[in-house]
């Protein structure tokens, strides 16, 4: 599906849609409707259910989204947040320098330094994507954070934080005071992140205010063991950057045993296997559109020592596209705080050692996601069975996933409504989200809840009031059978269980 044809279906059933739409929308700010923010919620429930399962020493946390300036002075944002921005000189409008070399041919252009950018952009003689002028101004840095006046006086500044993440390296001390004083010790967040990108583009992919879900894992780098057999069965496409850097451009599929043996730390080869179990297990995307590509070290963040994006293949976007990754910070973070606060965040472990906590990041775009789960599951079917002979398009979410689980529809609105109302009430009150679908043809009905990806459609008809029975439709296949209303909310529920990360199956 298109990107226009995908963002169309989500305005059109209340998905998500341009903020301040009635203004002519505002670059790069989306709002999600309810079905959206339900399946935007589940993504969030399903990645804390999974990677908080991974350890009884993670924990989540809610920490501010205003940092003061102090904050991101000794993070390095301050200094280093920045994409190269070029300004055409004709039309004003602003773009970054590395997409637009990508777009003129020129690979890996994220790494470059300002000069090399100068001279390609000189060289290719670039013009402006917008009036198509060669007028674009000389590269310079553009810093991503977005800053505010804070306090009555305005003379402090703080900044709306541009990752979640410095909430949780500003609670290390804090949390290790308050849990069991050992080491590896996780904090998640999943909230808000805001970043002026000059040029937002591609709905949910490039946001000025976006979810984040993260998960930071102190670490003391002599002792972090990992279950590393759990996951020795797996097969992880990966592309490495000295392949790349050879003009490869298909991933392998590569045992974790083989990337420790080619000098990855086993921590964080496992953790590439737990990401990669999610996205196929809880996502369910197919393992096939899915690639780790590691980046080199003019592409990486200024903190990352080792750093592998989880990309997802989006035919809607026109291929791979960055949904997650796993960032190996080193002791940058709890280093540049404890120097910036005066505060030390060394710890002394159960063992006696004393060490400043390495830091592992598992960072997960959950507006991305909801975009993939979209790009990957939503799809056109020809005709089905008999009596549904009309084409569809049909949103294949896992079942777990799903805005509305459950969607009873009663034949005739009069008849057989108050018999529809009391079964979605008896699912509601077994915990599992239930609508009642009143207008249009039981066809039409059909069709909305298949576009919306509720994955079970109850049907309440003549025979219902007479012997208590219901058809229970099935999304993917169209088959329906029947079955008592009496104890249907049981009989469904298994198909609503998200995956945990210690279940092998
Ligand atoms: N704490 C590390 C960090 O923030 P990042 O690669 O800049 O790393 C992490 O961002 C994730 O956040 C990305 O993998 C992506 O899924 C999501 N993300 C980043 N910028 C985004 C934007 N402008 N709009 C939507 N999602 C974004």
């Amino acid at each position: 599906m298109l990107a226009e044809e995908l963002f169309a279906l989500f305005k059109r059933r209340g998905v998500l849609w341009p903020s301040a739409e009635i203004y002519g929308g505002a670059q790069g700010l989306y709002d999600y409707g309810p079905s959206g923010l339900a399946l935007k919620r589940k993504v969030e429930e399903a990645w804390v259910g999974w990677f908080l399962g991974l350890s009884s020493d993670y924990y989540l946390i809610d920490p501010a989204e205003l940092l003061p300036e102090a904050v991101v002075r000794a993070s390095g944002h301050l200094e280093n947040f920045a994409d190269l921005e070029v300004v055409c000189e004709k039309c004003h409008t602003a773009s970054r320098a590395d997409a637009l070399l990508e777009e003129h041919g020129v690979t890996n252009a994220e790494g470059l330094r300002v000069e090399e950018v100068s001279a390609l952009l000189a060289e290719k003689a670039i013009p402006c994507p917008r009036c198509g002028e060669r007028a674009l101004s000389v590269p310079r840095p553009f810093n991503l954070m977005f800053s505010v006046e804070f306090g009555a006086v305005g003379r402090e500044r703080a900044y709306l934080r541009p990752e979640t993440a410095q909430g949780s390296y500003l609670s290390f001390a804090r949390m290790w005071e308050v849990g069991r004083k050992q080491l590896p010790l996780g904090l998640a967040v999943v909230g808000k992140a805001f970043r002026n990108e000059i040029a937002p583009r591609q709905v949910l992919f490039r946001m000025r205010e976006f979810t984040q879900a993260e998960l930071q894992i102190f670490f003391d780098p002599e002792s972090f063991s990992v279950p590393l057999e759990k996951v020795k069965d797996l097969s992880l496409p990966v592309l490495r950057a000295e392949a790349r850097a050879r003009g490869e451009t298909e991933a392998t599929g590569t045992a974790p045993s083989d990337l420790v043996a080619a000098g990855l730390p086993a921590f964080y080869v496992y953790h590439l296997a737990q990401e990669f179990r999610f996205f196929t297990r809880v996502l369910r995307y197919p393992a096939d559109r899915l690639r780790f590509l590691e980046k080199n070290e003019k592409e990486r963040a200024f903190y990352n020592r080792i750093h592998f994006d989880l990309e997802g293949d989006l035919p809607s976007l026109g291929g791979f596209r960055e949904l997650g990754a796993l960032h190996y910070r080193g002791d940058y973070d709890l280093g540049r705080h404890s120097q910036g606060s005066g505060t030390d965040l060394s710890v002394t472990t159960a063992t006696g050692r004393h060490v400043l906590p390495h830091v592992l990041e598992l960072t997960f775009g959950v507006d991305r996601n909801v975009w993939a789960l979209g790009d990957l599951h939503l799809s056109r079917e020809g005709p089905g069975t008999p009596g549904e002979e009309e084409a569809r398009t049909v949103w294949k979410l896992p079942a777990h996933l799903a805005p509305t689980p459950v969607a009873v529809l009663p034949l005739m609105r009069k008849e057989h409504g108050p018999t529809a109302e009391a079964l979605a009430l008896s699912f509601r009150e077994a915990g599992i989200p239930a609508t009642v679908g009143l207008t249009a043809s039981i066809g039409k009905r059909y069709a909305r809840e298949d576009e919306l990806g509720t994955p079970f459609c109850l049907t309440v008809d003549a025979t219902t009031l007479a012997d208590g029975t219901v058809t229970v439709r099935d999304r993917d296949t169209r088959k329906q059978e029947r079955r008592p209303m009496e104890g249907l909310p049981e009989h469904l529920r298994p198909a609503f269980f998200l995956p945990r990360p210690w279940k092998t199956a």
